[in-house]
């Protein structure tokens, strides 16, 4: 499954006011195209990005192409601009056509797209309307209407390529959004889970709401661990799952690999989930001589569990000898295999106390490690 987001900023923004139109009008750290683009470079299922801009923004269109971004000119309205940008997707099977002027949409509501598109060949985020509906003319209610079956509709809304481009050659007049193009082609649409904060940024107002629900996503966490291992008899030792001839061992319950255990401990403490002893207790035979990716596995697995990933780590061993530095390598290569990350966001490093200490007297190794976690 190829997947293009197909995002269009090529509006005007004339409800939302502004000397720039709303998609080029700041919104906390970043522009609010900036935040759109961004849920979609992260996400992993996406394989390319197809911006539609307005004419008389081309001057800004190379900002996107230095990203690896394609651009394509907007049209006279919504539709116009989809049909610009379906040309400019190539060869892939999957679009989800997103509206820039969404910058909250998360990543679970992409997702949720992108595994519906797996069965269907249309499909959008909806969300039920739980207010009371009136109608009125704006100075009194003149009606009421059931809100029964009735759904707000949301982006990304995604379709197997072939099938929404037909839907447009065949469509004439105005639409509020693809998923009328494409009932309009009988084609069924089936409806996934939409998000309250996944809103479309309309009036003036609603750069406060986003400003907040931004706020409110951005979770990053920093945890830290520390541990310390004592010298014993043995011929190696190991450290960041790799064995390491000494004519030592490290003494501990398990395999006393002190570095992955001070990692794994910096991971609990930033998902504030206890550390080692406390999901392993050495009191338990069971963790007699286990290997410690068990642990490091554990942690990770309850990083994911709890909607967050783990984005680096950072290991300082302390100890006179072994040397670490010609295995630092290796280290950072097994503990990106077991922490499924790049090896570029692993670093081990090391050094001695100085011959301070009971590190520098050569009676243990010690350990210290910081995570970094984002929700996600
Ligand atoms: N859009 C577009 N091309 C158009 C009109 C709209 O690409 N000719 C995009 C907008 O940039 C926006 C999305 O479609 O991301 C949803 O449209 P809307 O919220 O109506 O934005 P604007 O048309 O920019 O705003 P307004 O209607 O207030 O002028
Ligand atoms: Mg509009």
């Amino acid at each position: 499954m190829t997947i293009t987001a197909l995002i269009v900023a090529a509006g005007r923004g004339t409800r939302a006011g502004g000397d720039v139109p709303k998609q080029w009008q700041m919104l906390g750290a970043g522009r609010v195209i900036d935040h759109t683009l961004s849920a979609f470079q992260t996400h992993p299922d996406v394989d390319q990005i197809v911006v539609v801009l307005h004419p008389e923004d081309v001057t800004r269109a190379d900002m996107f192409r230095t990203q690896g971004i394609k651009v394509a000119m907007g049209g006279a309205d919504r539709a116009g601009s989809v049909r610009n940008g379906l040309d400019a997707c190539g060869d892939v099977e999957h679009v989800l056509i997103h509206d820039a002027a969404r910058p909250c949409v998360s990543s679970m509501v992409i997702s949720g797209v992108i595994m519906a598109l797996k069965k269907a060949h249309a499909a959008a985020p909806g969300l039920a309307v739980t207010d009371a509906l009136w109608q009125g003319d704006g100075s009194k209610v003149t009606g009421t209407q059931s809100r029964d079956g009735l759904f707000a509709a949301q982006t990304p809304q995604g379709f197997a390529l072939a099938t929404i481009r037909a839907a447009h050659d065949a469509y004439n007049g105005p639409a509020a959004d693809d998923v009328e193009v494409a009932r309009a082609a009988g084609i069924t649409v089936v409806m996934t889970q939409g998000d309250p904060d996944n809103l479309k940024i309309t009036t003036a107002d609603d750069f406060a709401r986003a400003t907040r629900i931004l706020e409110r996503q951005m979770d990053i966490r920093t945890g830290n661990g520390f541990d310390v291992h004592a010298f014993g008899p043995g011929d190696h030792v190991t450290l960041c799952g790799v064995n390491i001839p000494h004519d030592q061992g490290l003494v501990g319950h398990s395999d006393a690999d002190v570095g992955m255990h001070t990692v794994t401990d910096a991971i609990y403490g930033a998902l504030a989930m206890g550390d080692i002893g406390q999901h392993f207790p050495p009191s338990d035979p069971q963790w007699k001589g286990a290997e410690s990716h068990i642990f490091l596995r554990h942690a990770v697995g309850l990083a994911t569990k709890m909607g967050f990933t783990l984005t680096h780590v950072d290991c300082t061993l302390i100890c006179e000898h072994p040397k670490v530095g010609p295995h630092a390598v290796e280290m950072r290569q097994v503990m990106a295999g077991i922490l499924g990350i790049d090896m570029a966001r692993v670093s081990v490093k090391a050094t001695t106390s100085e011959r301070l200490g009971f590190t520098g007297r050569g009676e243990g190794i010690a350990c210290m490690a910081t995570a970094t976690l984002v929700k996600t």
